[in-house]
């Protein structure tokens, strides 16, 4: 699914099962990060008249998730805690090397948020399927729809702006080395733990 070469093991839903308040904070922050990566991109590359149209309407989408986890967090009588950290986006951050033309910047860029995507999806899916807590799993089922677009849109873009080749080969090793992350993780309950 979605090009991941490791799967995630479906025992990490029981992790987060345990403690539903731990992933929602954590996944609160996942979107505000989401929409602080589409704004960055508006601001880093204009001239990108496309790009600036779709990630303006994903900082509302992307926006408009954080408050929908946040209002699961408030109906279930808690208060948004602090920002955890991402073990696994400052991990996969370090794969392309720094420096390069502005091309290269943004294709990295975007190849790193579709893959952010697409593990977020994979993520979203096992929980739609797994979880216990049948309401929250209907949330996830939703969510997980919506995510799935964001991953092509961003491949897209990459392949649009970025030499074909060059990019899907880039794409598949920074998949492979994904996939390395991930032998470590699936432990803990957030959502790339
Ligand atoms: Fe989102
Ligand atoms: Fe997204």
């Amino acid at each position: 699914m979605l090009g991941l070469k490791l799967p995630t093991d479906p025992r990490w839903v029981n992790i987060v099962e345990k403690n539903i308040e731990e992933i929602l904070t954590d996944h609160a922050w996942c979107e505000q990060k989401a929409t602080s990566t589409a704004i960055s991109l508006i601001v880093q590359f204009p001239e990108h008249t496309e790009l600036v149209q779709a990630m303006t309407a994903l900082v509302k989408e992307e926006i408009s998730h954080f408050k929908m986890v946040h209002d699961k967090i408030l109906e279930r009588g808690w208060v948004l805690g602090r920002d955890r950290k991402d073990e696994y986006v400052n991990r996969l951050m370090q794969f392309f090397p720094k420096g390069g033309s502005r091309t290269t910047h943004l294709v990295n860029k975007l190849l790193y948020a579709a893959l952010i995507e697409a593990r977020s999806c994979e993520r979203f899916r096992l929980l739609s399927e797994e979880l216990q807590d049948k309401e929250l799993a209907e949330f996830y089922r939703k969510l997980m729809v919506s995510e799935a677009n964001h991953y092509t849109m961003f491949l897209k873009f990459a392949r649009e702006y970025g030499n074909r080749e060059e990019v899907d080969k880039k794409w598949q090793d920074l998949l492979t080395f994904e996939a390395e992350i991930m032998k470590d993780l699936g432990k803990k309950e957030t959502i790339h733990g």
